[in-house]
């Protein structure tokens, strides 16, 4: 069952900004905030843990007056440590590191949340779930790579779901509050079986920026899946 919007519990929606116009990225990111989405997803890439470069902290301080919702960001980039105070003063509200990129993985945690920021830690479609498990008490999200972290558009990879299913049941035994919320490949198809598998934050780039029919239907297409 989906749970109701008010619900703490409910279905959010994070349009990956990857995949917007970036020559006019302020309009495409006031546009899905119009049309409902829940946080503005930010992928950093540094060429050395992706095959990609992307955006760095300044691309945030731009964007963070453009919207009132939260900017989450994903640091694909190997040691993250180096970066986490400029993300954080240029208005980052999460920031989410991975498993495979964190070398002292609880100091980085402690780091990020010393900055008054919320925590994140995400894992690699290879990466078993056990490997959440010493830092998960004190996470704030999970995030689950549907795809191998680098591009946008990329298929789903079916073979998260089982993993998914053992991060909800990890995350509901040891730390309820945590959010789990997944990344790549999500669409109106699999956007459904991601949240029964336990996802209730799901990552979305080309199936909203890349709609032929332009982002807010994207956005409403995704979000009807769901009954929401
Ligand atoms: C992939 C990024 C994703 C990407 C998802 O490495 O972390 O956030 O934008 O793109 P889609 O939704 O197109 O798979
Ligand atoms: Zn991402």
């Amino acid at each position: 069952m989906i749970p109701r919007p008010n619900d703490d519990n409910r279905i959010k929606i994070a349009p990956s900004i990857l995949s917007a116009d970036l020559s006019r990225l302020a309009e495409q990111v006031r546009e899905v905030e119009a049309a409902g989405a829940d946080r503005i997803h930010v992928d950093v890439m540094d060429g050395r843990f992706v095959p990609n470069i992307t955006f760095g902290p300044v691309l945030v301080k731009w964007l963070r007056p453009a919207t009132r919702l939260p900017l989450e960001t994903h640091l694909m980039i190997h040691d993250p440590d180096a970066f986490l105070d400029a993300f954080a003063e240029a208005g980052s509200s999460s920031l989410i590191v991975h498993v495979e990129g964190a070398i002292h993985l609880d100091r980085t945690i402690q780091r990020i949340k010393g900055l008054g920021l919320k925590a994140g830690v995400a894992i690699n479609p290879a990466t078993p779930a056990v490997m959440l498990d010493e830092v998960l008490p004190g996470l704030d999200l999970v995030l689950v790579m549907t795809v191998n972290p680098g591009f946008g558009g990329q298929s789903f990879i079916r073979g998260t779901l089982r993993k998914l299913r053992e991060v909800r049941r990890r995350i509901d035994e040891v730390n309820p509050a945590c959010e789990l919320e997944v990344d790549g490949g999500v669409d109106e198809k699999t956007a459904p079986e991601l949240v029964e598998a336990g996802a209730r934050v799901l990552v979305a780039g080309s199936s909203v920026y890349g709609s032929p029919d332009g982002p807010t239907a994207g956005l409403r297409r995704l979000a009807h899946s769901l009954g929401l």
